[in-house]
């Protein structure tokens, strides 16, 4: 009550200027009609070229200059998705393959991205291993980025018969290879990009993360040749703090310091944008970087029961714009910025932005259906949304769309 006592008070005072302020207000109304008007005449202009485009252009050479991929919904399509089966899938990851492990609903299968501005391009796999023949296509990350892997692998597995294709992993590096084009698809283990004591393929789950922002050549060097080059890093980054080392791991001149986040992701990101600019060859190599993947951990958050997660999900959110508390807008915008200073520098490093539209997928996720590598305890197996995992993607499922946008730019170079 106490402000509106004094805006009444205030009121004698002010009444002398009232018709002043009525008229300034007036024509400041009709001066933001005339800007909206403006704008309205523009957009249907706009939006006229693009229905345009959409009809008379097949070339998409531009499309992705003239076409937000990232802005659209999620259509079912069961005639075109899944678009392959997870069983016939020669390399499917026991951590992905939901369907193997006792998943029973398959409509998260069954989902097209539909761009409001124009159609994502058919994929074709012949087309990319064509665009990929005496090339390298890399994908250095997490394992979010590792699920992208092996959803491109399954993705051209069919295109190819048995014998013409090889799988071979040597440490942090796996590499699929199409023989007869001579291509590879590979995957670079690199959780934070950046050296750190979780860089082990394997036994990467040590209690206390340590990281060396400043050292990246160890894993940097496997990538120099790489035609195409696909980052992510954000997962192992969610939490308040990292223990940082300056110097090696087991040298006399070794400092550990603590840096709060999100200053620690800049650091490393850095280290990553210098290593490009010196090493990348502009000319050669195309570089993208595949923007935070939401998780479902909390279904609160899209008005569940507290308490719950992803487990038991079978839909997703269809609140247009739904964006979860996980999902950190302060580590885009690092992502941001060290990808705008690249660009002053001439390195181009295309963002592919998947955190929107994996954010509606609530129901995408492996929950409890995938490979457990412990065995599960009595509290466990009773109260089953205690190990589910609401992080990864089933496959066939997300990251399939995430690389048919990638799919869309590969094809457009
Ligand atoms: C990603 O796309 C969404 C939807 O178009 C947009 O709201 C968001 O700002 C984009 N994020 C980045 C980092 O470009
Ligand atoms: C696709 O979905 C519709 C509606 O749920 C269903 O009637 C139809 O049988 C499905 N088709 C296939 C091929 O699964
Ligand atoms: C896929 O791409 C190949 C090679 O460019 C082409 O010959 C073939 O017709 C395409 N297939 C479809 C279904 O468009
Ligand atoms: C095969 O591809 C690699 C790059 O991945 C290239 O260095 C090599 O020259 C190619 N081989 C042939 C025979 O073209
Ligand atoms: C495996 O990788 C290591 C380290 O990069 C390399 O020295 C070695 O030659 C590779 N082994 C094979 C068989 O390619
Ligand atoms: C960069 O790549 C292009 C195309 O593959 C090649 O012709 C050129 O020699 C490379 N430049 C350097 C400095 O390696």
């Amino acid at each position: 009550m106490a402000p509106k006592k004094h805006q009444l008070q205030m009121l004698p005072a002010a009444a002398a200027n009232a018709w002043g302020i009525r008229t300034t207000f007036h024509s400041l109304i009709a001066l933001l009609l005339a800007v909206l008007v403006v704008i309205a005449l523009y957009l249907t202009q706009k939006s006229g070229e693009l229905m345009q485009d959409r009809t008379t252009r097949k070339s998409s050479g531009d499309l992705l200059a003239r076409c937000n991929l990232f802005s659209g919904k999620w259509v079912f399509d069961n005639k075109t998705y899944p678009l392959y089966k997870e069983q016939k899938c020669t390399f499917m990851s026991d951590q992905l393959a939901c369907q193997k492990f006792g998943r029973k609903d398959f409509n998260y299968q069954n989902w097209r991205w539909q761009p409001y501005q124009c159609d994502l391009p058919r994929f074709n796999a012949t087309a990319l291993l064509e665009k990929l023949r005496n090339k390298r296509l890399m994908f250095v990350g997490d394992s979010l980025n590792r699920g992208q892997w092996v959803s491109m692998v399954c993705l051209v597995d069919s295109s190819i018969p048995p014998a013409k294709k090889s799988m071979y992993q040597n440490g942090s590096l796996a590499t699929f290879k199409a023989i007869e084009y001579n291509a590879t698809i590979e995957l670079y283990w690199a959780p934070l990009l950046v050296e750190s004591n979780s860089d082990d393929p394997v036994n990467h789950r040590v209690p206390d993360r340590i990281v060396r922002v400043q050292a990246i050549e160890k894993h940097a060097r496997h990538w120099t040749d790489a035609d195409i080059l696909v980052f992510n890093s954000f997962l192992w980054w969610r939490r308040s703090q990292m223990k940082v080392l300056w110097g090696s791991f087991e040298g006399p001149d070794a400092i550990y310091k603590t840096v709060k986040m999100p200053r620690v992701y800049e650091m490393a990101l850095k280290t990553w944008a210098d290593w490009l600019e010196v090493h990348i060859n502009r000319t050669k190599t195309q570089l993208f970087f595949v923007s935070m993947s939401p998780t479902h951990q909390k279904a609160a958050e899209w008005g569940g029961a507290k308490g719950e997660n992803c487990y038991g999900e079978t839909e997703q959110v269809f609140k247009e714009g739904y964006r979860g508390q996980a999902t950190c807008p302060e580590m885009m915008q690092v992502v941001d910025r060290v990808l705008d200073d690249l660009k002053t520098r001439g390195l181009n490093v295309q963002m592919i932005n998947i955190t929107q539209l994996s954010e509606y997928r609530k129901e995408g996720h492996p929950s409890i259906y995938r490979k457990q590598w412990e065995p599960l305890t009595e509290d466990q197996i009773s109260n089953p949304k205690t190990y589910a995992d609401c992080i990864h993607w089933c496959l066939p499922g997300v990251p399939d769309v995430w690389n048919e946008l990638l799919y869309a730019h590969i094809i457009n170079l």
